[in-house]
């Protein structure tokens, strides 16, 4: 089973970038832990980052060509980009919206994700661990028993 995690705007600052909100690790940590539990559930695993929101949907658009599921962290495109959610709707590859921090206990404009809707879920709010619990969960979707 092929997964592909794809990390949005400002998430290669992770570990310095307001580390009361998204904690100490880094990017490339996050990758480690993905990549070894990956293993473990016999997932091969690809991961990208970008800042840039047309790579974004590109990247989406590639993953349909080789992913079972997509995980996606989408930063601030989740609660502006039209184009992000319309990738994901055009390719129907089930994929997990993922988020460290909890959006919904946050500024207003964060409650609002243009994802969701097209999302088989949203994980947020479990900081690094939100990340583990969409891995297991992308497992489930591929094979539910
Ligand atoms: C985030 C939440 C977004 O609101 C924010 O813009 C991010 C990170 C998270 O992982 O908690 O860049 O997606």
């Amino acid at each position: 089973m092929n997964v592909m995690v794809i990390h949005g705007p400002n998430l290669n600052l992770l570990g310095t970038r307001e580390p009361e909100v998204y904690g100490s690790q880094t990017l490339a940590d996050i990758n480690k832990m993905l990549e070894d539990e990956a293993k473990g559930l016999g997932i091969t695993l690809k991961t990208t980052q970008s800042n840039s929101e047309g790579a974004l949907v590109d990247a989406v658009q590639a993953a349909a060509k080789w992913a079972q599921v997509i995980l996606i962290n989408p930063g601030a495109y989740t609660h502006t980009s039209i184009a992000l959610r319309d990738a994901i709707a055009g390719v129907s590859v089930p994929t997990i919206e993922v988020h460290l921090s909890n959006v919904h206990a946050r500024e207003e404009f964060r409650r609002h994700s243009f994802i969701s809707p097209v999302a088989v879920g949203q994980i947020c709010g479990f900081g690094i661990e939100s990340y583990r619990l969409a891995l297991h969960a992308a497992r489930k979707l591929a094979s539910p028993k």
